[in-house]
């Protein structure tokens, strides 16, 4: 096979734009080329560009002149603007996740607590629009980086949805830890809101992707989400926590505890939890409940590989799993962590579609119906746990 080439560029200098530069080097099927990063932190840019040997631009329009894709790995509220001037000008978009979402009505004393979540449905909407219409018109496309759907556990699912025709009736998840590393992750006007958002979009996209699956594989038509009801909670933001150092409890605005109970357009359900309160390492799992069989996808803790460890210091140079406390004692050390969550299956399938047209499982239609459900989520816990209908955008 003769291997195309893509110029690529990476967007952002930080955590995921780091994973994002792992997985891009264990590319196999394509030849990629990263030719550079932009970074709003110049000097972590450079930083950046200078260990990899690739070049640091200072504007957007700099590396989107010499590139074929762009990697948008900076935080949420600038993901639509960005993925837009990359589609604008027929680039091919990796998006991080969430696809978009509601950022504020620009005043100081902003707070998502007080924020009319119906304004910010109709904005999350509108954003999602300006997204799929950008898409329509560019001969680019805009792949949306939610790594779960790789993952070898969901992507096994889809085998067994697809091969037995299987009807799942109800699907439970979560995506959940102590606390995110980041800065902008404290404040809503900066992420579109908290945990429901920021972690609960993992498990829901996985969770909408294989309904879509199973509605493709036997009857020819996605199955969508309709209605959903959810709580959300600021369990460290209580008077009454009881801060142990454990967990972060740093956030302005933001909730940290979500459910979502989501029901499909055939009437089957998923239940969709999410927290920034728990201890023990990531715990990232879905199951799924069908009308003939039923699997556990563990993706983060998983017992491909369990240490005992008796003394602290004797791991001190081991990775042992995500956002574990401590490094003592048994574990469930992960020994190829990136592989078990997808991500480097996820840029191979994403350079396959860009280089040579290959389908595309995790798009926009999918990030889409992501972010909407959610917003209604969030207008659901505003209003107690009322059941609200998704709006379709198409
Ligand atoms: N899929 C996953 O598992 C996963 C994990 C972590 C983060 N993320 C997502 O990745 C995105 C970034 O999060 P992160 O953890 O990398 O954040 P981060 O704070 O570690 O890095 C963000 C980077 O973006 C840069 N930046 C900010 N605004 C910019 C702009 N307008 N133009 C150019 N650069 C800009 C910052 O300087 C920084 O280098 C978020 O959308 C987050 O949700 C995904």
């Amino acid at each position: 096979m003769n291997k195309k080439t893509v110029r690529t560029g990476i967007i952002g200098s930080g955590f995921s734009a780091t994973f994002h530069y792992e997985a891009l080097s264990r590319v196999y099927g394509t030849n990629v080329e990263v030719v550079g990063v932009h970074s709003k932190d110049a000097d972590g840019g450079k930083a950046y560009a200078q260990k990899r040997g690739i070049r640091f631009f200072d504007s957007l329009e700099a590396i989107l002149a010499e590139v074929d894709a762009i990697h948008v790995c900076v935080p949420p509220m600038f993901h639509e603007p960005i993925s837009i001037e990359g589609l604008r000008r027929d680039k091919f978009v990796v998006c991080e996740k969430p696809l978009t979402g509601y950022f504020g009505d620009g005043s100081p004393d902003y707070h998502w607590e007080r924020a009319d979540k119906k304004a910010a449905l109709a904005a999350a909407m509108a954003s999602v629009g300006r997204l799929l219409d950008a898409e329509k018109s560019s001969k680019g496309r805009l792949l949306y980086a939610e790594n779960w759907v790789y993952s070898p556990s969901i992507q096994k699912e889809r085998e067994i949805l697809e091969k037995t025709g299987g009807q799942i009736l109800w699907i439970h998840g979560e995506e959940a830890h102590s606390g995110s590393h980041s800065v902008d992750y404290a404040f809503a006007a900066r992420c579109g809101g908290g945990v429901l958002i920021g972690k609960g979009c993992h498990p829901l996209t996985a969770a909408l992707y294989l309904k879509r699956v199973e509605g493709r594989a036997r009857d020819g038509r996605p199955i969508r989400p309709k209605s959903v009801s959810a709580r959300t909670h600021a369990i460290t933001r209580l008077p009454a926590f009881r801060d142990e150092g454990h967990i972060r409890a740093t956030y302005y605005d933001i909730d940290d505890f979500s459910t979502m109970h989501v029901e499909f357009d055939d009437g089957t359900i998923a239940d969709v939890h999410a927290s920034d309160i728990v201890l023990g390492g990531i715990h990232n799992w879905i199951e799924v409940c069908a009308n003939n069989h039923r699997a556990l996808c563990n993706i983060n803790p998983n017992t491909a590989m369990q240490t005992y460890n008796p003394v602290e210091a004797n791991f001190k140079d081991i990775y042992v799993v995500e956002k574990i406390g401590t490094r003592q004692g048994w574990a469930c050390t992960s020994p190829e962590e990136d592989w078990f969550t997808g991500y480097p299956q996820e840029i191979e399938a994403f350079y396959r579609t860009i280089a040579y047209g290959d389908p595309l499982e995790s798009d926009m239609p999918l990030a889409a119906d992501t972010i909407l459900t959610i917003y209604s989520a969030y207008l659901s816990a505003d209003r107690q746990g009322a059941a609200e209908q998704v709006p379709q955008w198409a």
